[in-house]
């Protein structure tokens, strides 16, 4: 039996379904009931009828379905696969805003861990982002983890205002601009997509800027032939099946998110097979408080 074969018997014994991030590896997506971004990933957790989900992700994926799931078992196939975004971010950043600004909205990005979130308000993603900030009633706007992601919200909702935060997705931070503009070079008819999580140099380039869901969507939609893509390259894999007849050029070092990778399909075998690793949020009233942001990000997006 092949791997890809072991792994449709396990879900049927288990009752369990597979939710992947573009991110992680084609053998992994490919054997995925669910592929998207993380907006995608946390609207679909809540609406699966199966007792099992297998998350393959990083760890705050999984806490998020298990904190929207609580009657359900999450599993994570790799238990170290963490996003170092997800930490950055000081509790005193948050108070000393809150006492500085009487109608501030903390407003997390979904990349970060439940206890950061407990802190904040509502939760957003960078498909939902824009929306959320522009409808929330509260003038002043903390944004945490991402610096960068709190930029592009800042310029795109000019009649708030915004508290940052130096929070940073390394693989995301250390994109080039120059690279960009080589390739640019090398292929001019080219268009530039761009995930908001870059630098603002990089973010000044781009033809268009939005989720990974959101470039797959433009690359899909557009007539163009060429596109450079700026953010993790596992989004290679549904570019490709989406537009089999257009060429992708991604940034000569190559954007690689490390914890995504992570996941194999091995991981994943022994995840159905044995229980490993079942995310537990334990957390009582701060749990509660994660949720409540989860649960506004959801409402406040549809
Ligand atoms: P999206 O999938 O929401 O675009 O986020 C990218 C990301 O960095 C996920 O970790
Ligand atoms: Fe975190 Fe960046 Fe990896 Fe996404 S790509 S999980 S933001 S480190």
């Amino acid at each position: 039996m092949t791997k890809q074969e072991e792994i449709q018997k396990l879900k049927e014994e288990k009752d369990a379904v597979i939710l992947a991030h573009y991110y992680v590896r084609p053998e992994i997506q490919e054997i995925a009931d669910y592929i998207g971004d993380s907006y995608f990933l946390s609207k679909k957790a809540v609406d699966l009828p199966h007792r099992t989900i297998v998350f393959c992700g990083v760890s705050f994926m999984g806490e998020s379905a298990k904190l929207l799931n609580p009657l359900k078992t999450v599993l994570m196939p790799d238990a170290e696969a963490d996003c170092p975004m997800a930490h950055m971010v000081l509790r005193e950043t948050i108070e000393k805003a809150r006492e500085q600004y009487e109608d501030l909205a903390v407003v997390c990005y979904i990349n970060s861990t439940a206890e950061i979130k407990s802190w904040s308000d509502v939760s957003v993603t960078s498909a939902n982002a824009v929306q959320i900030v522009k409808n929330l009633p509260n003038q002043n706007i903390l944004f945490i983890p991402d610096r960068n992601l709190a930029h592009f919200v800042a310029e795109q909702v000019p009649e708030k205002q915004f508290v940052f935060n130096e929070g940073y997705c390394p693989i995301h931070e250390n994109m080039r601009a120059e690279e960009l503009r080589e390739l640019k070079q090398q292929h001019p008819s080219a268009k530039i997509l761009v995930h908001p999580e870059c630098s603002q140099e990089v973010l000044a380039l781009a033809d268009y800027i939005g989720s990974t869901s959101g470039i797959i969507e433009y690359a899909k939609a557009s007539r163009d032939k060429a596109f450079i893509i700026g953010t993790e390259s596992g989004v290679r894999y549904a570019l490709q099946q989406a537009r089999e007849d257009a060429e992708f050029f991604f940034p000569r070092t190559e954007p690689i998110c490390t914890d995504m990778k992570r996941i194999t399909l091995d991981k994943v075998i022994d995840a159905l097979r044995h229980g490993t690793y079942e995310v537990n949020m334990n957390n009582g009233q701060a749990d509660d408080a994660a949720k409540r942001t989860l649960t506004r990000m959801l409402e406040l997006a549809t």
